[in-house]
């Protein structure tokens, strides 16, 4: 039940801050899982999906950015592999099938789908949500979260 508190959501000021967020989810997560961003442009998904991956330990030399017009990027060398989709020019869920999702997470991948309610039929049930909003301050913003039973955010 939500509370005054709000356990499922933080307000975070500056990138310093969305990465530390990012290393505590990063910290959960399990090759094989689905992580879905939703948030309008320039909310911070390419940003929160930076700090996953490096949290991760994917060596610097590869550069986390948006893949909007390759579809996906994929980031090796860390605790677990990333593929990193951008469903923003997808018409739908078969497109991030043509792309290799099913296949990915079946060879150990953790998937990082920014815009994925644009394919939520082709997401599992477990996918762990991530809804980033803009704030007034420019630097700020809002990430809520709604994770499956196994993940807890520490
Ligand atoms: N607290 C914050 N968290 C994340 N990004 C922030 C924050 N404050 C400022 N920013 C800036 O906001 C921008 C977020 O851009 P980013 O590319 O991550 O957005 P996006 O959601 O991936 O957009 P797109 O839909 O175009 O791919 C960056 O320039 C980043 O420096
Ligand atoms: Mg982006």
């Amino acid at each position: 039940m939500s509370t005054a508190s709000e356990p499922n959501s933080e307000r975070v000021r500056g990138v310093g801050a969305m990465h530390e967020l990012a290393s505590r989810v990063a910290a959960g997560l399990e090759p094989g899982m689905v992580v879905g961003l939703v948030g309008e442009l320039g909310a911070g998904k390419t940003e929160l999906t930076r700090g996953l991956v490096r949290a991760l330990g994917v060596p610097a030399d590869q550069s986390v950015c948006s893949p909007s017009y390759l579809l996906l990027n994929l980031y090796e060398g860390g605790r677990i592999p990333v593929a990193h989709f951008d469903a923003y020019f997808m018409a739908g869920p078969d497109d991030l099938e043509r792309a290799g999702f099913a296949d990915l997470r079946r060879s150990g991948y953790l998937v990082v789908i920014e815009w994925a309610d644009r394919v939520t039929q082709a997401v599992p049930e477990e996918t762990l949500w991530i809804q980033i909003e803009l704030e007034e301050d420019q630097d700020e913003r809002r990430v809520q979260w709604k994770s499956s039973a196994e993940f807890s955010l520490g």
